[in-house]
């Protein structure tokens, strides 16, 4: 008998002890702010790039004014292009930024926001380039970023067999301006910066394909989903949003 109390006492002090470890956890979590975990690829100017060690640009930016408003703690991590949507998928990120087109086979694995801009793939080719035309692609290598819109259309309009993948954007410019690649096919922002940073290359003025970006977020979150609607409704309507897009973008 004695032993049983005994026993129970030591069980009743195990419980306490765990309830008080439970109670102070939970306290201390209240401090501080929820984190908003931002997966991205900082390689993408001017929507997101890397400035020494920090990650900056307009998607960079705009995460950060949308997590103010909700009083959140944004956090970003740095991935290749196409593990953004399987780390939302799966929860390791909260959401996904990263001047993202919307289609329709993303949204069978991811939500997205609101649109905030509009975007074109356009084609890069050197100066002196004979391809004048989106008609003249054809038979030519192609360089994009794996997993991108512009890995997918090229490889549905001049044959799988014709498109170098790099797992940058840039690295892509670097080939074709060393004459390793016909052409690269690239979102506009992007490409006005890489073409610029590069002598030698030119876009041609034939856009390829129009396409709108969004922020993704797991299926189904609901709730992160229209709190991020309503802070980007929020931005743009006291001209937060416009100001972030102006400091990166120039009006051509
Ligand atoms: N808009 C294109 C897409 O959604 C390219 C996005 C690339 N973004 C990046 N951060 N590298 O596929």
């Amino acid at each position: 008998m004695k032993r049983i109390i005994c026993l129970l006492l030591v069980a009743a002090m195990a419980a306490l002890v765990l309830t008080s470890c439970g109670e102070s956890g939970s306290s201390s979590a209240t401090e501080t702010k929820q984190t908003l975990v931002m997966a991205t690829n900082a390689e993408f100017p001017p929507y997101e790039y890397k400035e020494g060690d920090k990650i900056v640009g307009i998607d960079a930016e705009v995460m950060q004014a949308i997590a103010d408003d909700l009083g959140m703690e944004l956090v970003i991590e740095d991935m290749e292009f196409d593990s953004i949507i399987p780390a939302v998928k799966s929860g390791k990120a909260d959401v996904g930024a990263a001047g993202m087109t919307v289609r329709e086979d993303r949204l069978e694995n991811v939500d997205f926001t609101d649109t905030y801009a509009k975007a074109k793939q356009v084609v890069i080719v050197k100066e002196d380039s004979s391809i004048a035309s989106l008609d003249d692609l054809t038979g030519k290598t192609i360089g994009v970023q794996q997993g991108t819109t512009g890995d997918i259309y090229a490889a549905d309009e001049y044959g799988d067999e014709n498109v170098e993948r790099y797992s940058k954007g840039y690295e892509a410019v670097q080939a074709l301006s060393q004459g390793k690649i016909d052409a690269v096919i690239i979102d506009n922002e992007p490409a006005k910066v890489f073409v610029s940073q590069t002598p030698g290359l030119k876009m041609l003025d034939e856009p390829f394909a129009d396409e709108e970006y969004a922020i993704c977020v797991q299926k189904g979150n609901t709730e992160l989903l229209n709190k991020l609607n309503a802070s980007l409704q929020k931005l743009k309507d006291n001209g937060k949003f416009q100001e972030i897009i102006d400091k990166y973008i120039t009006a051509d």
